[in-house]
């Protein structure tokens, strides 16, 4: 006997992303059990889901997280811009209920997650500068983007050092000569670009360049559903696009 399809909620279900989810989650052959925005009853959401993909806004992750651990719904987020209170709260919320998060969820994006860390173990920092610049549509309200941090984490990885020691954000006035070592990561605003991405890596005579161009918003919407499949039924953890890529 077939098993029931998988009932999807959407968070953020009138947003740029969500629209998109609500398309997508049905040509996956789950069901869109409701939607909400800003406003909206989330605890009745929970209550008709397996499980929700959330894209919507880093101030609602307080609240999210206590209502989907006290429902039992699984919780597929997005959403980024989280501070370390709020990844604290995903994390005690993924002690009761399965959770899957990722910055971006561009099956190529994270391939391109796994190199920079292969080249930030094998480019030592004091031949090879590591940079990342990432460049989003005028409407982006957090910067970096949350997938340039996560270059920044595996560069440092590969490196062996801690992202936030050697990050170097933006650079602005009478800023002195680069320090050896340091992750740059800078951030360009305009138009309706969907995402842009570049891992540089840069010595006296040579520079490696690794870049993801998202050309569509479906590619965030067809991962975040298929990692909503993959969620179903597992037991209380965080799960990552490793996971459900295998890489
Ligand atoms: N992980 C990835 O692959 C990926 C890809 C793309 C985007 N994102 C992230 O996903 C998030 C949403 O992006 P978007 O472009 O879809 O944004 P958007 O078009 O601005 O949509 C935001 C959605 O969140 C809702 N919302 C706003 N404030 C809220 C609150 N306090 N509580 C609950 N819901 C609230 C909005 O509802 P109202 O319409 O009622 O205001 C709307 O439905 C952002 O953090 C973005 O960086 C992640």
């Amino acid at each position: 006997m077939n098993a029931a399809p998988l009932r999807i909620g959407i968070l953020g279900i009138t947003g740029r992303m969500g629209q998109l989810l609500a398309q997508a989650v049905p040509l996956a052959g789950a069901i869109l059990a409701g939607g909400i925005g800003r406003s909206g009853d989330l605890a009745a959401l929970a209550a008709a889901c397996d499980v929700v993909i959330d894209f919507t806004t880093a101030g609602a992750v307080r609240g999210h997280a206590a209502v989907l651990a006290a429902a039992g719904t699984g919780w597929v987020l997005g959403t980024t811009g989280l501070s370390d209170d709020d990844e604290r709260l995903v994390n005690l919320a993924a002690s009761r209920v399965a959770v899957f998060t990722a910055t971006n969820f561009s099956p190529g994006v994270n391939l391109v997650l796994a190199l920079a860390e292969r080249l930030g173990a094998s480019l030592a920092p004091d031949t090879h500068d590591a940079e990342i610049l990432e460049m989003h549509h005028r409407q982006k309200i957090d910067a970096p983007s949350g997938t340039a941090i996560s270059l920044g984490h595996a560069v440092a990885r590969g490196r062996g050092v801690d992202f936030a020691s050697v990050r170097q954000s933006g650079r602005d006035g009478n800023t002195g000569p680069r320090e050896t070592g340091a992750i740059g990561i800078a951030s360009l605003r305009g138009g309706q670009i969907v995402g842009s991405h570049s891992a540089l890596f840069t010595s006296a005579t040579e520079q490696i360049t690794l870049t993801h161009h998202a050309l569509d918003r479906r590619i965030f919407a067809d991962g975040a559903v298929q990692a909503a499949l993959w969620l179903a039924g597992k037991p209380p953890g965080r799960y990552g696009m490793r996971d459900l890529l295998g890489f």
